[in-house]
């Protein structure tokens, strides 16, 4: 049997994780949330839900995956036992990857679609009163969701099916670089526009008035799903590690990283919405109808809007690549396949699991009757099993089982070896058994309409 992989370097795997954490999250989802939600409270008790709930856990995650060299179920069965109900855990982490992957994969698509628009100029072409017909049609066309969704999970098949160091990291040391010169551009674009102070104000100004309880939970839950934490995916990159590398501060390195894209993501975006009038609390749609708005209007349109749409696509790739191995690792680990088989044959069901969601704007069966019975579409279906059930319940798990279940001998001399952060020890294990269970345990009072 072949060797299991493992990362070239610190660096890569660094790359490769903050790869996976940064996604559509940072750069389609954070920046409408906080428009939501009125901008600077809300922003910062993100930060505070980063730094004591998400930190922890993605420490945690990295950790069991580093001492048990295994893919999330076996970490679980190595660390407790054979029969242990917490086994359940790492199961709930590969079906959260089918869930994820085969919507996320939607978005990436239309992402592919418009950066397509935008090269071939039509972006521009629209004119600000064609973009939102545009985007619903878009919505509604089978043909066209079908084709990018599919096109989208070859392309992370072509990553994923190169094994760990050729396939992950080499190509994070693409995809990351690039999305950071694109941010620069576009930041730098976003500088010069009339909107930019307003839009500081908006993002880092502190207007608690606006603030409620709902954002802050909203707040919470959006920390899970940014960090890319609660599904074993952090757990499947952690057990490609070296003993010698510091867990403690590659988790930090990763969240700031991440909030620094979302941050920036987001004084991308806000100087364009404010200098072109539009409303920064435009829901979910603020990236794909604000954005070709402002691009129709702006000189040089055609190539921010490709550099745009170019920068969400690669964002996209280098998570749905780590989404995708946490089911193929499993099916190496577990099976003894080989990673080519186990990447087609679950990108291939991926690819037949998202149909339904891919249909979802077109056709009555999965939107508008699926949304008669079960209340929503099935792709909000998906993206609501997903934030509000799957990653809070993995990351519970996932704290419960390292705070409370794994051996402290054990998980000690794991934390211990290779850092220079081990005076940290005790603040994390303190967050891990009582902040983040219950910080979890109150999204889940709001998911079931308690709170
Ligand atoms: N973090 C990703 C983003 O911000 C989304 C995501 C959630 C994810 N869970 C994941 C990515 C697990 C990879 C693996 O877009």
């Amino acid at each position: 049997m072949a060797e299991r992989g493992h990362w070239g370097s610190k660096v890569g795997f660094i790359l490769a994780a903050s790869g996976s954490a940064v996604g559509l999250g940072n750069i389609w989802k954070f920046p409408y949330i906080t428009g939501v939600n009125g901008g600077g409270a809300f922003v910062l008790i993100y930060l505070v839900c980063i730094a004591l709930v998400g930190l922890p856990v993605m420490t945690a995650e990295i950790l069991l995956g580093r001492a048990t060299q295994t893919s999330p179920v076996g970490a679980f069965r190595k660390l407790s036992s054979s029969r242990s109900g917490w086994v359940a855990f790492g199961w709930l982490g590969v079906a959260g990857s089918f869930v994820i992957l085969s919507y996320y994969s939607i978005v990436a698509g239309w992402a592919l679609h418009y950066s397509y628009l935008s090269l071939t100029g039509q972006i521009v072409g629209l004119g600000p009163d064609g973009v939102g017909p545009a985007f619903d049609a878009l919505f509604a066309s089978n043909g066209l969701n079908l084709f990018w969704h599919f096109v989208f999970m070859a392309l992370t098949v072509g990553v994923v099916i190169g094994g760990v160091s050729k396939g992950l990291e080499r190509w994070a040391r693409i995809l990351m670089p690039a999305l950071f010169v694109l941010m620069l551009i576009l930041l730098v674009n976003s500088f010069t526009l009339d909107g930019f102070s307003r839009a500081l104000d908006f993002v880092f100004g502190f207007h608690t008035e606006q603030l409620t309880a709902a954002g802050v939970l909203e707040a919470l839950g959006h920390a899970f799903f940014t960090l890319s934490i609660g599904m074993g995916a952090m757990l499947t990159y952690g057990s490609y590690l070296h003993k010698k590398d510091d867990i403690m501060s590659a988790a930090i390195t990763i969240s700031v990283l991440d909030t620094v894209i979302a941050l920036t993501a987001s004084m991308v975006l806000f100087p364009i919405i404010f200098t072109y009038g539009m409303e920064p609390g435009a829901g979910p749609g603020l990236v794909f109808v604000s954005v070709p708005i402002a691009m129709s209007q702006m000189a040089g349109g055609t190539f921010v809007s490709f550099a745009f749409f170019a920068l969400l696509v690669f964002a996209a790739l280098s998570s749905s690549i780590s989404m995708l191995e946490v089911i193929t690792s499993y099916m190496i680990d577990e099976w003894k396949w080989l990673r080519s088989r186990a990447t087609l044959v679950s990108a291939g069901i991926i690819a037949v699991i998202g149909i339904p969601s891919a249909l979802s704007g077109g056709t009555r069966l999965f939107g508008d009757s699926f949304a008669d019975v079960f209340g929503r579409n099935w792709f909000d279906t998906f993206d609501y099993l997903a934030s509000n059930w799957i990653l809070p319940l993995g990351g519970l798990g996932i704290a419960l089982f390292t705070a409370w279940r794994v051996d402290d001998a054990i998980r000690h001399r794991e934390f211990l070896e290779g850092t220079n952060l081990a005076l940290f020890y005790k603040g994390w294990l303190f967050l891990l058994k009582y902040v983040v269970p219950v910080a979890i345990s109150l999204v889940f009072l709001r998911a079931i309409g308690i709170i």
